[in-house]
């Protein structure tokens, strides 16, 4: 646990709670963490989901490793203590996220169990939803899509401490959902998880069944 620095500093809640912005957006909020091998197909799933919580009128956001690491860390590199405190800003930031009503989708390796458990106990502590998410292909196939080339230049020693080749990935032990997405197709990975959402109450009545439909109601 990352220890706390500044002192004198107390949490300020406000007037409007928790539950009257989960009213107003007709959802509750929740951390959706994707964790798996680079290439293992976290980000391809994550933007279908959106799409798909978006055609029944639920606000998601994305955050993502590539993305996070242009901004918020983008003084982090990639040893063991860097992606730790990666994985702790991003664990910080979807607290917030899920604090406010939105449903967040964290893709990032975390190859780390440790600090997956933490993140997890932030989000539990705080009476928050997580569910964990493992994308799991193997490395066969990760390295055979090679979408950015980097396993290719990890083999050739180009990048160093690459997650598979000279870097450890630890597999979650009991996630909430497993993903095998070697053999699932991205249509049935994201009915999955929505089922997941259903069923948990995460989502409450959708307000709208198809685009369309929020098109036209914006229109009026
Ligand atoms: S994590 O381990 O800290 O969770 P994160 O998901 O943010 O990693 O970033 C992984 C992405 O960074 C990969 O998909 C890949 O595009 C890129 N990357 C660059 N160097 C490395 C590396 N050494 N190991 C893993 N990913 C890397």
């Amino acid at each position: 646990m990352t220890k706390q620095k500044a002192t004198n500093v107390t949490w300020h809640d406000g007037e409007i709670s928790r539950e009257d912005r989960y009213s107003i957006l007709h959802q509750r909020g929740a951390t959706i963490w994707f964790t798996g091998l680079s290439g293992s197909g976290k980000s391809t799933i994550a933007v279908a989901l959106e799409q798909a919580l978006y055609k029944i009128g639920k606000l998601s956001y994305r955050l993502d490793g590539d993305n996070v690491r242009l901004g918020i860390n983008k003084n982090l590199g990639f040893s063991e203590e860097d992606r730790k405190e990666n994985i702790r800003r991003i664990g910080e930031v979807a607290k917030l996220f899920g604090d406010a009503g939105v449903i967040s989708l964290s893709s990032f390796i975390s190859p780390y169990k440790d600090d997956r458990d933490e993140v997890r106990e932030l989000h539990e502590k705080a009476g928050l939803n997580f569910i964990e998410v493992f994308v799991d292909c193997s490395l066969a196939e990760a390295e055979k899509r090679d979408p950015k080339g980097l396993y290719k230049k990890a083999r050739a020693g180009e990048i160093k401490n690459f997650t598979g080749i000279d870097d450890p990935y630890q597999a979650p032990v009991n996630p909430e959902i497993h993903l095998k997405t070697d053999v699932m197709t991205v249509e049935e990975e994201v009915k999955i998880i929505l089922d997941h959402l259903h069923t948990n109450g995460l989502i409450l009545q959708p307000q709208f069944t198809r685009a369309d439909e929020i098109t036209q109601s914006a229109a009026l």
